[in-house]
C-alpha cells in the first residue's frame, strides 16, 4: 500500500510539466511585439513534453500575437472581468478571451492587487468565473517586504490561496504563481531556499486544505526578477515548477529561462 502511495505520488509529481510564462505587462508597440514574436518563433527550445511556454501580451496585441506566434507556445491575457461581460466600460470579459481563442489568463497579479485595489475575494471571484468559462488561470500570490519582515509570509499567501480555494472546485486548470512583491521588477530575486520554502508551504497548504492529489499535481511557479543567470538554480528546487517572468521575458534571455526546464530532468 505504502509503495503504491509512493508510486502514485511520484507519477503525479512527474506529471508537473515545467511552465514558463512571460508577462509582458504594459509594454511594447506593434513593432516591438512583432520583433519579439519573431525571436521566439526562431528559437530552439526543449520539446512541449518538457516545458509549457505561455506569453502574455497586453490585450490590444492579443490577436496579433495569436496570428503570428508559433503553435507550440500558448497565450495568456493579463486580466479579465470578474463576471459575464456587459456594461463594464474598459473591461475585457472571459467570454471574449474564449471567443478569441486565448486559453490562459493571469489573475491576481500583485500590480493589480496593490495599484488597483483587487482584494483576495475579488481575485478569487475572477478565478472562479474564468475557470467556469473554460479559461486556464495563472493565479498570483505573494507578500510585500513589510509582511515578510513581520514574519507573515505564509499567512499572507495562505489567505490569498484560501480565498481562491473557496471559489473553485477543481485545480486542473490552475497554475499558482508565487511572486514576492519585493522581488518584482527590483532585481532582488528570492534565494532558491526562500522560494522553495514558500512553495513547500503552499503545497502543504493545498495538501491540508484541498487534497493530496491537488497538492502534488498543481504547478507552483516562481516570479520576481527571474533572469538567465538565476533561473537554473531556482529550477533545481524540487517544488519550483517553473517561472512567471516579467522584464526578462521581453529580452532574448527569455529563451535561456525556457531552457532551464531541462534542469528538472537531471535533479
Ligand atoms: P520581473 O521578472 O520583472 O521581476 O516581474 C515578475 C512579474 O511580475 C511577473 O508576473
Amino acid at each position: 500500500m505504502l509503495l503504491l502511495i509512493k508510486l502514485t505520488s511520484l507519477v503525479t509529481t512527474m506529471a508537473r510539466k515545467f511552465f514558463v510564462g512571460g508577462n509582458w505587462k504594459c509594454n511594447g508597440t506593434m513593432d516591438d511585439v512583432k520583433k519579439l514574436v519573431k525571436t521566439l518563433n526562431e528559437v530552439e527550445v526543449p520539446s512541449e513534453d518538457v516545458v509549457e511556454v505561455v506569453v502574455s501580451p497586453p490585450f490590444v496585441f492579443l490577436p496579433l500575437v495569436k496570428a503570428l506566434l508559433r503553435s507550440d507556445f500558448a497565450i495568456a491575457a493579463q486580466n479579465c472581468w470578474v463576471r459575464k461581460g456587459g456594461a463594464f466600460t474598459g473591461e475585457i470579459s472571459a467570454e471574449m478571451l474564449v471567443n478569441l481563442g486565448i486559453p490562459w489568463v493571469i489573475l491576481g497579479h500583485s500590480e493589480r492587487r496593490s495599484l488597483l485595489g483587487e482584494s483576495n475575494d475579488f481575485v478569487a471571484d475572477k478565478v472562479g468565473y474564468a475557470l467556469s468559462q473554460g479559461l486556464k488561470v495563472i493565479a498570483c500570490v505573494g507578500e510585500t517586504l513589510e509582511q515578510r519582515e513581520a514574519g507573515s509570509t505564509m499567512d499572507v499567501v495562505a489567505a490569498q490561496t484560501k480565498a481562491i480555494a473557496e471559489k473553485i472546485t477543481y485545480w486542473t486548470n490552475v497554475v499558482l504563481a508565487y511572486e514576492p512583491v519585493w522581488a518584482i521588477g527590483t532585481g532582488k530575486v528570492a534565494t532558491p531556499a526562500q522560494a522553495q520554502e514558500v512553495h513547500v508551504g503552499l503545497r502543504e497548504w493545498l495538501n491540508t486544505n484541498v487534497s493530496a492529489e491537488v497538492a502534488s499535481s498543481t504547478r507552483i511557479i516562481y516570479g520576481g526578477s527571474v533572469n538567465a543567470a538565476n533561473c537554473r538554480e531556482l529550477a533545481e528546487q524540487a517544488d519550483i515548477d517553473g517561472f512567471l517572468v516579467g522584464g526578462a521575458s521581453l529580452k532574448p534571455e527569455f529563451v535561456e529561462i525556457i531552457k532551464s526546464a531541462t534542469v528538472k530532468s537531471s535533479v
